[in-house]
Formats: C-alpha cells, structure tokens, sequence
C-alpha cells in the first residue's frame, strides 16, 4: 500500500471511518460499482467485502474481475461479476437487462468506471477518437446507465455516487482537454439532475477527487512524484459517504484553487501560454 510522504498527509487528511454503521447501513444491499477491475473500484470492491452485501463488478477485463470475485468470496459478500465495454450499446443493455431481473433491484450505483487522456493539442490532430472514447466512457456510458436504473433506485430510495474529479471545479489545464471535457460533461449532468434524483428519493454523492495513484496515472511520467493520494484512502472517503450521505467530498484546499479559478482567470490566461511556450521552446533546443 502506498504510505503518504509529510506533504501528503497534510493535503490529504485523514478520513473517519465507522465499519459497524457501514455495516449496519449495507446489510442485504445490492451495489453496483462500474470500474471495478482496478484502481478506487476494485479498492472499494475489497473495502466491502466483509459485509452482507451483493456486489455487481462491471469493466472490461473479465480475467481480473473473476480474480477479484474469487478473493472476495472468502468474505461475507456476494459477488456478481460482468464483462462489459460501456461504450457499447449492446453490452450495456444485457448489464442492464441483468440488473432489471435482479429481484431486488439495486440500492447503490458507484459510476467510477473512466478514461483519462492526457495529450496536447498539436498531438491530437488526427486523433478524433480520443474525444469520442472519453465522451463514451465518462460522460454517455453513466447517463445511459443511470436513466435506466433511475426507476430501482427510486423503488429503494437508492443512492448513486459519482466519482469525479477537483478538475471539474477548476479552470480546465492544458493537455488534459479530452478528459476534462468529459469527465466536466457527466458532472454537470448529475449535478443539473440532483435536485430531481432528490425529489425522488434518490441520494446523490459528488466525490470530487484530487490526483490518486492508480493505474490511470501510470503513464504520465509527470505525476510520478507529485503528491497522490491512495486509493484505499479514496475507497473509505466512498465507503463513509454510503452512512453519512454526505452530497460532497472535496479535499479542504479546494476552496483555495475554486478562488484562484474565479478571480485568477485573466492571470492564468496571461500565466500558461508563456510556460507552454517555454516548454516548446526547450523542446526544439533538444
Ligand atoms: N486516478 C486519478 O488520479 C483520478 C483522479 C480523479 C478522478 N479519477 C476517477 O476515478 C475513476 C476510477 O479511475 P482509477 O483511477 O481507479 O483508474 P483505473 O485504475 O484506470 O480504473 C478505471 C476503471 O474503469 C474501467 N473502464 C475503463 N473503460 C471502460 C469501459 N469502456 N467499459 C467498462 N469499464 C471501463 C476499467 O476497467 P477495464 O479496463 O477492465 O474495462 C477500470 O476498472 C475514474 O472515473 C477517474 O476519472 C481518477
């Protein structure tokens, strides 16, 4: 497990976590978490695993959901697992028509599964896809989703819970335009339908999270050694707010960046292009 440096302990406080009212709040309860072969899903998928609950584990990499399932059974939990690439029409309907014979239904959806881009511009122009694929994943994929279930989890008066990203209440960064976009895009949509979900009995819960360190930001060189929190840590941080209900987290130094996005634009504007601009310039004295 990845222990936190002084600076990371600092940023990313620690969270209270009560396992009997978890417990006690998820006793026979069905929760399905997309995502769930790696990283903050499959983290929360161990995290529930001593507790009578059954679990639906959707990704694409059936071999490491199966895996996962094995561990998880030695727990109390049951565990369902399903292949399914949620770009797609079709494997999205059977995880949905196999959700809808469930005779219970569902009481919590965890929409964590997600696609991160992160490439300039002048790299993308003749790669199209990536804004359609981050667009399917992040942004259709949970609408599809959620349109669907909205009605079982109104039965149950269920929760759904969105794992976002502190990007989405900050002014958009270069180089990550494909992933903003749409990871902003799905935000937006569940936080304009909240008050409706609300109305129906339906919790919602916005987790707006900082860098973590899971397999999605392995392949940005850059993010090796700036502070990451752990995805244990985030799966507590999602567990706690199954009993608190809590309707947002958001690391406490958010505020800060949500300031600086509001009055600092005109500086940030005047800020970046000269870094991006030096950084190109050393890329051609190379
Ligand atoms: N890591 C961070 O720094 C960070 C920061 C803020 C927010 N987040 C958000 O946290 C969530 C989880 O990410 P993570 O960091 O745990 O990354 P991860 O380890 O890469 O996990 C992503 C999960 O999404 C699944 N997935 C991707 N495309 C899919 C598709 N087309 N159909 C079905 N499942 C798909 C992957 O499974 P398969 O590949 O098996 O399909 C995997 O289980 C994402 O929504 C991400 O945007 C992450």
């Amino acid at each position: 497990m990845h222990k936190y440096n002084f600076l990371e302990g600092i940023l990313f406080l620690s969270t209270a976590f009560n396992e009997k009212k978890l417990r006690r709040e998820l006793q026979g309860k069905t929760i399905l978490i997309t995502g769930a072969s790696s990283g903050i899903g499959k983290e929360l998928a161990y995290l529930l695993a001593n507790i009578n609950v059954h679990m639906i584990l959707v990704a694409r990499r059936e071999e490491q959901l199966l895996t996962i399932k094995k561990e998880l059974e030695k727990g109390e939990a049951k565990v369902s697992v399903f292949r399914a690439d949620l770009r797609n029409s079709e494997e999205m309907e059977r995880l949905l028509a196999f959700v809808h014979q469930l005779p219970g239904g569902i009481d919590i959806v965890v929409s964590n599964a997600g696609l991160s881009i992160h490439r300039p511009i002048s790299k993308s122009l003749d790669r199209y896809h990536d804004f359609t694929r981050t667009m399917a994943i992040n942004y259709f994929a949970p609408v599809q989703l959620l349109l669907s279930v909205i009605p079982l989890l109104e039965k149950n008066k269920g929760h759904v819970i969105n794992v976002s990203t502190i990007n989405a209440l900050l002014i958009p960064i270069p180089y990550w335009a494909a992933y903003q976009a749409s990871k902003s895009a799905f935000d937006t949509w569940f936080r304009s339908s909240t008050p409706e979900l609300n109305v129906l009995g339906i919790l919602t819960t916005s987790i707006y999270l900082p860098l973590v360190r899971t397999p999605m930001i392995e392949p940005t060189a850059s993010y090796q050694d700036v502070p990451a929190m752990s995805s244990i840590h985030v799966a507590k941080i999602i567990a706690r707010s199954m009993y608190t209900k809590r309707k947002i987290y958001k690391p406490w130094w958010l505020i800060f960046g949500q300031l600086g996005s509001l009055f600092g634009r005109g500086l940030w504007e005047i800020f970046i292009p000269k870094m991006l601009r030096k950084e190109r310039e050393k890329m051609h004295d190379r």
